[in-house]
């Protein structure tokens, strides 16, 4: 077997075997050229302070973020409608950011407010700018006009306060796509994770472009992982998925807590991923941890623990599921009955609203 550890992440298996086995390509699902309407972590929010800028490009776009004096962040097209400089060389003053070469000055929504050498300002200057917003320790940027959600939260967090920390940032070996995939593929939990049971699940739309599954199976009798499972999380194993935009991916854990043997509760875990493309087919994946807001000195022992806890099961779960995708070269040709859950989720991200970041020549904007 390969070392997945040092596996080149590069996307070129894409280019590979295309006249023998030739490669489908799809609408939206995973493919490298194109950006679906969604929100899509930049950085840490540390990295953009007060009075400063950066620029970011998601594939073929570069974005600016500016934070103004009141620590209000913007987004918008990087490039100067003057003469094309990145606006991040620029400087914020009070809420607006100022280009470096000519001294142009812009508002948060990419409205013109003055120029240095002319009093009249020139018609129609505006720059194209966009949703942002902080969450999880994270700047996410919203790949449209308009963003009809904000950030998601895990399901099981609906409604509830949150509290989030990013832990990681990874480059995947594939499309974001497919690792969104792997988080409902009903048939690896047995091959790869030895987890022997027939899942239930149940798929439901909460906005355009957000679904949620909710899955669920009873643990077998036998063997130490389902006995360990039984102990834990009771006797059956449920969890939730929430896949937002084609972007953000979110696991809720142990939805069923209740149903204990041993009488003792454990608390949900919820990870989440938000994912960016990289020009060469793979992805970047930025990982965190979410809990529930928890109030108070014991709260904060809560979240310690349910912290240590997640990072236990976010390496338990990665080093089973990851060793599947190094030279691998995404292409479902054959589908069967146990593929249902994988290949929903498939011809629901094929779908999905593609950003005003995608080349309008690409025959598949609608
Ligand atoms: S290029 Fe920005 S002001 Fe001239
Ligand atoms: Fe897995």
């Amino acid at each position: 077997m390969h070392d997945w550890k040092t596996a080149p992440r590069n996307g070129q298996t894409r280019q590979e075997n295309l006249l023998t086995q030739p490669l489908r390509n799809f609408r939206a699902f995973n493919n490298p050229k194109l950006v679906t309407e969604g929100w899509y972590p930049l950085c840490s929010v540390k990295e953009v302070r007060r009075l400063t800028a950066k620029s970011f490009t998601i594939l073929n776009q570069r974005v600016v973020v500016y934070r103004g004096e009141s620590g209000k962040l913007n987004a918008m097209d990087a490039f100067c409608p003057h003469m094309g400089a990145d606006l991040s060389n620029g400087k914020v003053i009070g809420e607006e950011i100022e280009c470096y070469f000519h001294q142009w000055r812009f508002c948060g929504s990419g409205k013109l407010t003055k120029i240095q050498c002319q009093e009249k300002l020139p018609n129609g200057v505006q720059l194209r700018s966009y949703p942002v917003e902080e969450k999880y320790g994270t700047i996410w940027i919203f790949a449209g006009d308009k963003a009809p959600y904000p950030v998601p939260n895990p399901p099981g967090l609906d409604g509830k306060e949150t509290v989030g920390i990013r832990i990681a940032r990874r480059t995947l070996f594939v499309h974001h796509h497919i690792i969104m995939v792997g988080g409902i593929d009903m048939q690896h939990f047995g091959t790869v994770h030895q987890l022997d049971i027939n899942f239930n699940f149940d798929i439901s739309e909460k906005h355009e472009g957000v679904f949620d599954w909710k899955v669920g199976g009873e643990f077998p009798k036998l063997g130490w992982r389902a006995k360990l499972g039984r102990l834990l999380l009771g006797n059956s194993l449920d969890y939730q998925a929430r896949f937002a935009g084609g972007s953000v991916v979110t696991l809720s854990y142990g939805t069923n807590s209740e149903k204990k043997q041993s009488g003792f509760k454990f608390p949900q875990v919820h990870i989440f991923w938000g994912n960016v493309p990289l020009l060469n087919g793979v992805s970047q994946s930025d990982i965190h941890i979410v809990m529930e807001k928890r109030a108070g000195i014991w709260g904060r022992i809560v979240n310690a623990a349910l912290f240590a806890f997640t990072i236990a099961l976010l390496f338990l779960l990665r080093d089973d599921d990851i060793k599947a995708f190094p030279y691998m070269r995404f292409d479902p040709k054959t589908i069967i009955p146990a593929d249902q859950s994988a290949f929903r989720l498939i011809s629901l991200l094929d779908k999905l609203k593609l950003s005003p970041w995608t080349p309008l020549d690409d025959d598949s904007k609608t």
